[in-house]
């Protein structure tokens, strides 16, 4: 292992610097990777600058949440990946201690409260993933079975998919069900389209603005993803979204972005049969007006959920590895880590099924 390697840090809002950094040891609970591919989400330009009201690590420090990477060398006490295993590295990291709400933390992003514990395992595990090397804590370093033959840009794609896997599981999704997604036409939505048909879904009704995109949807994935275009119009969108779900739909997942209406969140639960579940990932600046007497006389169930369980890697990585997934159909632009600042140009620029990654 060399003794420095190039990372991208960030001095001060606006003051990135592709710096020469010394490379760490493993902690004793960290494992140091040779980064393949980073995902660069589409707002990375807005953390950098500071327009979004993050808690980021203490500065300077590597932006970056997701890669797929090389173990190089782990620490002594971590049993599960060694020497050479290529690895998924996820950024939410959970304190471990017996407490139903540890410190939790996005690295190479925020912080998710900024409490003592939260900003203490910030500034331990401050460095995310635009670097050639990482140091990363064991506990979101899962290893990928089976996925030596795959180049990492494809491999990649497990990074967009792993959220809405999250809210998939949660969904209680089951082979055959019929599933709305709402806000389909997103970076997220798109991936939980793609992931909800590889899961067994029955129907997958792909809820958005924009019929082209919904049909490229359909296109991409088969019959079993049925548009259903909506205009915000709560009276017209119920039938349109009950018409593509052939009735009414067991389960739910919405990943709006900012939206400035709930209209269609809405639209989705009433599509829902009695004790349906719908699942909120996404974000909206208005409130969800939910009846009371709508939700009980349904049964209904509204969720949030953030991220995903630890163990979903692994089982998002399986289902690429059993042939049920194909990563291929997301779209990858890749640039070389030096040009970083390009990158995060393009990210800003995605649409639906667009990814955009760094490789060192
Ligand atoms: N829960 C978690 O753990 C977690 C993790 C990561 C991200 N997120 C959240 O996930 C959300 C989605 O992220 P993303 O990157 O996929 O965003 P995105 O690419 O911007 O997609 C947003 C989607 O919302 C739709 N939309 C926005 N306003 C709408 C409205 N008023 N009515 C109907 N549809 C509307 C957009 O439709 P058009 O295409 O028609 O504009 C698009 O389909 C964000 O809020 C993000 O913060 C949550």
């Amino acid at each position: 292992m060399t003794s420095t390697h190039k990372a991208w840090r960030l001095h001060a809002h606006n003051d990135l610097r592709f710096d020469d950094v010394e490379t760490p040891r493993p902690a004793s609970d960290g494992v140091v990777v040779r980064i393949e591919a980073g995902m660069v989400l589409s707002y990375t330009g807005k953390v950098l600058s500071g327009s979004v009201p993050y808690s980021l690590p203490p500065m300077p420090f590597v932006p970056g949440t997701n890669a797929i990477a090389r173990v190089v060398a782990a620490g002594e006490n971590v049993t599960h990946v060694r020497n050479g295993d290529r690895v998924f590295l996820s950024p939410h990291l959970r304190g471990d201690v017996p407490d139903r709400d540890p410190p939790q933390i996005l690295i190479g992003l925020t912080a998710m409260a900024t409490t003592p514990e939260a900003l203490a395992l910030q500034t331990r595990w401050r460095d995310g993933v635009f670097a050639e090397i990482a140091h990363w804590p064991a506990a979101c370093v899962t290893p990928l079975a089976n996925l030596d033959d795959k180049p990492a840009t494809e491999l990649i794609g497990l990074a967009k998919l792993i959220v809405p896997f999250g809210g998939l599981q949660r969904s209680g999704l089951r082979g055959g069900h019929t599933i709305i997604i709402n806000g389909a036409t997103g970076y997220f939505g798109s991936g939980a389209v793609m992931l909800a048909v590889a899961m067994g879904a029955g129907r997958v009704v792909a809820v958005g603005r924009k019929q082209a995109a919904l049909e490229q949807l359909r296109d991409a994935f088969g019959p079993r993803v049925v548009p259903a275009a909506v205009t915000g119009d709560a009276a017209s969108d119920l039938p349109i979204i009950r018409r593509a779900a052939g009735g009414a739909a067991d389960v739910a997942l919405d990943l709006l972005g900012a939206a400035k209406s709930t209209s269609t969140t809405l639209s989705t639960l009433r599509a829902l049969r009695r004790g349906g579940r719908m699942v909120l990932m996404g974000s909206a600046e208005a409130p969800l007006e939910l009846s009371f007497r709508e939700m009980l006389a349904n049964d209904w169930e509204v969720v949030g959920q953030f991220m995903y369980d630890r163990t979903a890697p692994g089982q998002l990585a399986a289902l690429a590895a059993e042939g049920l997934l194909d990563l291929r159909k997301i779209n990858v632009a890749t640039f070389k880590l030096a040009d970083f600042r390009r990158a995060v140009d393009a990210a800003a620029m995605m649409q639906s099924l667009d990814l955009t990654a760094v490789v060192p």
